[in-house]
């Protein structure tokens, strides 16, 4: 997707598909807000029975195949519709990648190999109309992403808050004899700004929330000519609400919660299938547990419980309730019918993964929602921008990626 602050037509552009989803996303509110996990019954299934019950019946087996693709399920209606307009309104083209060529051994060696993967995406995705001159890696961690582009002899500027981190980026530098500099810095204090001028083309890997936020702002403030940002983690703000960027999202109706910015971040198609059975029983006795304290206090609220090692899964499930429910100050009774109970719990989760399936509808629009606020600030503040994804999303799920330069 090619859009350009200078030409009226891919302006428009932007904005038109930015007021598309936020239209869709506010329109069908009632079925992305409430979480299945934590609500034995949603509102919107007294509405629409049809599809609940049809939801409700399927096995775990059944939405974990199309988990990740939710829009090909062939459900009762609206499911079918709002889906179809869901993918509309999501597609996004692969950004134009040019091959690397041949790397130094030296730059790949101390890379996990996932990671190299959309490293060497990300990199090789970066089309500017102008050379950069100096590459500045933002929240870089040990640098990898930095060191790989400035093989081409340009100087690199290197933050992260973590000096371990930027110890051992700067000992790799140093071995490929680069010019750069790893600096240890917060990039939320005040005066990261100095570190930023007009030289520099700014490049930031899956930084979180705040953190890709605030270059954002520093980088238009400080003229930054060249944008690279793939972002990550929405829901890691500061405030309780989503703070809108561009003039468009703050006219916009649509408002989202912190706990509305995880909806984009639940997609595990990275997961193993060891860790899957793993996560399945630990949430299957989850809600098990929900279904007790629910009985026992005769209330229909869930109650939130702290995470627990994964070595509780070995106990037996009535030790493992029993300690839940001291943690928590409840009393179980002795009649308790365990194996019912444990039952009840996996078949909870076989509607939970199901209805959740409605929610995963929303994912990917909401997600280019959020994208398209940081595209049309980037575009307000005089650079043309592009918007494109950099890699499959087996490689990562976060796989968009925001290219600015101004104009
Ligand atoms: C998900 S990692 C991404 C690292 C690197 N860009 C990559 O893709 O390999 C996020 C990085 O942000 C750094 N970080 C977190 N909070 C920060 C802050 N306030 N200031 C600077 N760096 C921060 C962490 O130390 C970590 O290295």
């Amino acid at each position: 997707m090619q859009y350009s602050n200078d030409a009226s037509l891919t302006d428009s552009a932007l904005l038109q598909r930015f007021q598309a989803l936020d239209g869709f996303l506010l329109e069908h509110r009632s079925l992305w807000t409430p979480k299945p996990f934590t609500q034995l019954e949603l509102p919107w299934e007294k509405d629409l029975p049809e599809l609940a019950a049809w939801l409700r019946q399927r096995t775990i087996e059944d939405a974990d195949a199309v988990h990740n693709s939710p829009e090909l399920l062939q459900a009762p209606a609206p499911f079918p519709d709002i889906a179809a307009r869901a993918a509309e309104l999501s597609l996004i083209d692969a950004l134009p990648a040019r091959p690397l060529g041949k790397l130094p051994n030296q730059l790949t060696v101390d890379v996990p190999g996932r990671k190299w993967q959309q490293i060497e995406a990300f990199a090789s995705s970066l089309s500017f109309a102008q050379p950069p001159r100096q590459w500045l890696d933002w929240c870089a961690g040990k640098g990898h992403l930095g060191r790989l582009l400035a093989r081409d002899g340009k100087p690199l500027l290197s933050l992260d808050f973590d000096l371990a981190l930027v110890q051992e980026g700067q000992r790799l530098s140093d071995r490929l004899h680069l010019d750069a500099t790893h600096r240890q810095q917060d990039v939320l204090a005040p005066g990261t700004g100095v570190h930023l001028n007009g030289e520099h083309t700014a490049i930031a890997l899956h930084a979180c929330g705040d953190l890709h936020v605030r270059l954002l702002q520093q980088a238009s403030q400080r003229g930054c000519r060249q944008l690279a940002i793939a972002p990550c983690c929405y829901n890691r703000i500061d405030g309780e609400t989503y703070s809108p960027l561009s003039h468009a999202a703050r006219s916009a109706k649509l408002s989202l919660s912190k706990e509305d910015l995880r909806l984009p971040l639940i997609e595990t198609v990275t997961a193993g299938a060891r860790v899957r059975r793993q996560r399945d029983a630990s949430m299957a006795r989850r809600l098990a547990f929900d279904l007790l304290q629910r009985t026992i206090r005769g209330s229909n609220d869930y109650l939130s419980v702290p995470p627990v090692p994964p070595t509780w899964l070995a106990k037996p499930f009535a030790d493992y309730c029993r300690e839940l429910a001291a943690l928590k100050g409840i009393e179980v009774p002795a009649a308790t019918d365990w194996a019912a109970l444990e039952a009840a719990g996996w078949q909870r989760l076989a509607e939970v993964r199901n209805l959740e399936l409605v929610r995963g509808l929303f994912r990917r629009p909401m997600e280019l929602w959020l994208l398209l606020d940081r595209a049309l600030f980037l575009a307000e503040q005089g650079y043309s921008v592009s918007l494109g994804s950099f890699c499959p999303p087996q490689t990562t799920p976060r796989n968009l990626l925001l290219l600015a330069e101004r104009t």
